[in-house]
């Protein structure tokens, strides 16, 4: 089911994805910006965003060939680092509940569901490169909840700066496009659970619990978050808002 909902989202994203990731497209010369169909301003603003370029340099004097092995080895590492990410969060959220913080429950809950998307995107992809995803036995340790924000947090920093760049660097020289949008929707998304769990350890530390959002909306084709309103297609992967997964309880 997984794969149905996301092969076709891949094909529509596909444009997006290239401009605004992988600013190189000296693998597919021909392709041309994305006409932006939706009025949403922060669909426009997120398909905009000026990422920086993917900065890691160790993968740029790859071959083809090579950065093709590469790549299914990166989609085998981020679909290990995805799996365990969704259980660990799942406890973090059991954790968080218990010490009385429901909201960063909550928070902790749409990441898990949002890390659950990108393993199965990653898997859906190796899948389709004639390789099987390696079976995860997740291993994580739950500590206090500051202290489970804080690795959140690395983990996410660690994500979206260095590893995702990488991986994206090498699938743009592999010409690897569905490897690709997978990358990038979680590269995205990481982005923004980084900033989340940063405001939530913030609001923890001041005592402002009250402020966090008490709604979280993922979207089901890509893991991107959205807290408290959603927009009406996604800003990642223009998916349409009726089918995200609302997160409201635990
Ligand atoms: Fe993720
Ligand atoms: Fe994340």
């Amino acid at each position: 089911m997984k794969k149905l909902l996301f092969i076709p989202a891949l094909l529509v994203s596909s444009s997006v994805l290239l401009f605004t990731s992988c600013g190189n497209t000296s693998t597919n010369p021909s392709m041309k910006l994305p006409v932006q169909n939706s009025s949403d301003s922060t669909t426009k603003n997120e398909a905009r965003e000026d990422d920086k370029k993917a900065t890691a340099t160790s993968s740029s004097s790859l071959s083809q060939a090579d950065a093709k092995t590469k790549t299914t080895q990166n989609l085998q590492a981020a679909f290990k680092g995805e799996t365990t990410a969704s259980a660990k969060y799942a406890a973090y959220s059991k954790k968080a509940e218990q010490e009385g913080f429901h909201q960063i429950a909550l928070l902790f809950k749409a990441a898990s569901t949002a890390e659950n998307i990108h393993a199965n995107n990653h898997k859906a992809v190796l899948q389709e490169m004639g390789a099987a995803a390696a079976s995860v036995i997740p291993e994580f340790t739950v500590k206090s909840t500051k202290e489970n924000l804080e690795d959140a947090i690395a983990g996410e920093t660690y994500e979206a700066t260095i590893m995702y760049p990488d991986f994206l660097n090498t699938a743009n020289i592999a010409g690897e496009q569905l490897a690709l949008i997978s990358l990038n929707y979680a590269y995205k998304t990481e982005k923004k659970h980084r900033v989340m769990y940063e405001t939530a350890l913030t609001a923890l530390q001041n005592n402002t619990l009250q402020s966090l959002p008490t709604v979280f909306y993922v979207c089901p084709t890509c893991g991107n978050t959205y807290e408290t309103k959603a927009p009406a297609r996604c800003g990642i992967s223009m998916t349409f808002s009726e089918k995200f997964i609302t997160i409201n309880s635990l």
